[in-house]
């Protein structure tokens, strides 16, 4: 039998049986067969829960209700997330990442300014001596761009992604816990100029949204390299697994986005719409703001749709051929023949629109399912620009069943925000034209911000640099300041194409 053993927490065994009596309180704690004694101060354990109570308060205070802590809290979430279905040995590694500050940065992103030379914030507020004086800036000899990153030098960067993604400035973003449910799916279409693809993917990154880059098949070597290095930094970037060889107006334009779509599809399950990108595109709003419109849809598909004289029937009714005209063409061209083509199949009425837009995941699940919508795209083989009938036409004939498509109307009259482009003859354009489009320049952005399409199409990086530098800024800054004005959605609330079902 084990003896039963009496502890003192003051050296004063003596006293044990006068404690009530001088002041300390008796405890009698069953352990096992013994019975153990254990004395305690009365003011000593009143101090400690005191002081324990002050603390636990404090915590509290500063977890629910400062910004700052809110931001703090976030950050946290976004951890979890990153351990979420990881093994026990990749979550220590996870785990100890983080104490090495290697996944995320100490320091939250902030508002900064990013380009010294022009001042950013008078050009957005569209100041005329302002815009001025950056485009004279941007004409002088000597004039460097931001960036300015060859593709061979991608290829060096990303051989160190942790580096990559500090300097690139990946790394600070913080997801609300909307964005962390609403992942959106995006291809980003490229040929040259890997920097404006990733300049574009990096505002629109965060951990949870994922990109397919479809890189041209006749692209250069370094492109591709430079494409696959990004994509190998990280675990939601990915190159396509099937590359089509690009012909202006042909069908493989068409068919880059339905394989970066077939892709994404058995990613995963968790994206909820997919945007189409050519890397000349850019983000007027920011991911936050890009999931509460996309929240409103809920579910319905933005594409655009002309009939009448704007459908230039010409481009389907003819068949229209590849062909090589010159000994030094490189690529074919695609060239008109008077043969007459058969109807469409499924008897639908054909719609054009644009190549672009926003497609809930329910429509491209069905596209890619549907025999009907497989007919369609077979049809669309020698269309001229087939992907500027071939999303209109399924969206518009709703007898298909397509998903996503709640307007009934004139699809000429329908709203179409997915982007924004300025055509010549029709709207401003203080940059250039070039075939009939506008390439912006800093005289246009005061304008472009005001809008309420999610992209505005198009930048080039050699023409007007700043342009697009300042709307990285302007955008940044709005990613930065987790208070900044929300999105006004009373607009978009009240858009007739949107799903008003409740989602139950
Ligand atoms: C971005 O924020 C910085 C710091 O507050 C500010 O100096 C700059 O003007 C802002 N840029 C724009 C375009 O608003
Ligand atoms: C890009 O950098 C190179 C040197 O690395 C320079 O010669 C060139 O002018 C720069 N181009 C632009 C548009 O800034
Ligand atoms: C084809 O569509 C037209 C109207 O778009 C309709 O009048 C006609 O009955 C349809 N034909 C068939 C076979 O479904
Ligand atoms: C939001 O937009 C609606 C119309 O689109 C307008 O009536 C309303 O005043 C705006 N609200 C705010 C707070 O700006």
């Amino acid at each position: 039998m084990l003896k039963s053993k009496t502890y003192f927490v003051r050296q004063k065994p003596d006293r044990s049986l006068e404690c009530n009596k001088f002041g300390y309180k008796c405890f009698r704690l069953h352990t096992g067969s013994g019975l153990q004694r254990i004395w305690f101060r009365r003011r000593t354990l009143a101090l400690v829960l005191l002081v324990c109570l002050v603390l636990c308060m404090s915590i509290r205070l500063s977890t629910n209700n400062q910004p700052a802590s809110m931001l703090y809290q976030r950050w946290f979430e976004n951890l979890r997330h990153l351990s979420a279905n990881k093994s026990p040995t990749e979550t220590r590694q996870i785990e100890r990442d983080i104490e090495n500050d290697k996944r995320f940065p100490k320091i939250l992103r902030t508002a900064r300014q990013r380009v010294f030379d022009v001042n950013c914030a008078a050009v957005l507020r569209g100041d005329l001596k302002e815009i001025k004086r950056g485009r004279t800036i941007m004409d002088k000899d000597g004039f460097v761009r931001g960036g300015n990153i060859s593709d061979i030098s991608y290829i060096k960067l990303t051989k160190d992604c942790d580096k990559f993604k500090e300097n690139r400035d990946y790394r600070n973003y913080i997801l609300s816990a909307t964005e962390k449910e609403f992942p959106v799916a995006y291809s980003i279409l490229l040929y040259k100029e890997v920097e404006q693809a990733e300049r574009l993917m990096r505002a629109l990154y965060t951990p949870r949204n994922l990109f397919c880059l479809h890189v041209d098949m006749d692209a250069p070597p370094e492109v591709h390299q430079a494409a696959q290095g990004i994509a190998d930094c990280f675990p939601n970037v990915f190159v396509v697994s099937r590359k089509e060889y690009m012909v202006y107006a042909g069908f493989t334009r068409l068919q880059a986005d339905i394989n970066c779509m077939q892709d994404l599809m058995q990613r995963n399950k968790d994206w909820k719409y997919f945007i189409n990108l050519p890397s000349q595109q850019f983000p007027i709003k920011t991911n936050r703001e890009i999931v509460q419109i996309l929240r409103t849809y809920n579910g319905a598909n933005d594409i655009e749709g002309l009939t009448g004289n704007s459908r230039l029937d010409h481009r389907f009714k003819f068949r229209y051929v590849y062909k090589r005209v010159a000994k030094d063409q490189i690529k074919p061209k695609i060239y008109k023949t008077n043969n007459q083509r058969a109807d469409p199949p499924a008897n639908v009425t054909m719609v054009k629109g644009s190549a672009y837009g926003v497609f809930s995941r329910a429509f491209v699940e069905w596209m890619l399912q549907s025999k009907t919508a497989r007919e369609l795209l077979d049809w669309m083989r020698d269309v001229y620009s087939p992907d500027e009938f071939y999303w209109a036409t399924l969206q518009y004939n709703q007898n298909l069943g397509t998903p996503g498509s709640h307007y009934s109307g004139k699809p000429d009259n329908k709203p179409w925000l997915a982007v924004h482009a300025a055509w010549g003859g029709v709207d401003p354009c203080k940059g250039k034209y070039v075939r009939d489009v506008c390439v912006f320049g800093l005289g246009d952005l005061s304008a472009l911000v005001q809008k309420r399409h999610l992209f505005v199409n198009k930048f080039y990086l050699d023409y007007q640099p700043r342009a697009l530098e300042c709307l990285e800024e302007w955008l940044h800054n709005r990613t930065a300041e987790p208070a900044h004005q929300p999105v006004n959605l009373t607009y978009y609330r009240q858009l007739h194409f949107i799903n008003t079902d409740r989602v139950s």
